[in-house]
């Protein structure tokens, strides 16, 4: 587990989108994981994980398998929690 988790606001999630060098994040449950060190594991596919990448992932997931227990598969790459957009401190 990361030793302490960031604070996101929806813009900053926004720009990670796992495009030009940027690792891709995603927002779940109102935590944020940084979804890159599991992309070539994702039985789905690269393309398919990687549509979450950037945003709220809860639709997406939940329409393909809501069961898929996410926090306990990705808890090492749990990295923050969501905030509203004023709530920065980075
Ligand atoms: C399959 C994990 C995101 C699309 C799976 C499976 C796991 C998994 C464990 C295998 C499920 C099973 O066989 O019962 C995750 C995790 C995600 C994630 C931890 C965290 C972000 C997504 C997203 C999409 C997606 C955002 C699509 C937009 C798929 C598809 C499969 C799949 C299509 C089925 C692959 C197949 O059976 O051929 N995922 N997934 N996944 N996932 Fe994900």
């Amino acid at each position: 587990d990361a030793p302490y988790l960031l604070r996101v606001t929806p813009s900053q999630l926004k720009q990670m989108n796992g495009r030009k060098g940027r690792d891709a994040w995603t927002a779940l449950g109102g935590m944020v994981y940084n979804i890159t060190p599991y992309v070539p594991f994702h039985p789905g596919g690269k393309g398919e994980l990687l549509r979450c990448a950037g945003k709220d992932g809860n639709r997406l997931f939940n329409e393909v398998h809501s069961w898929v227990n996410y926090d306990n598969m990705l808890s090492a790459c749990r990295i923050g929690i969501m905030v509203e957009e004023h709530a920065s401190t980075t």
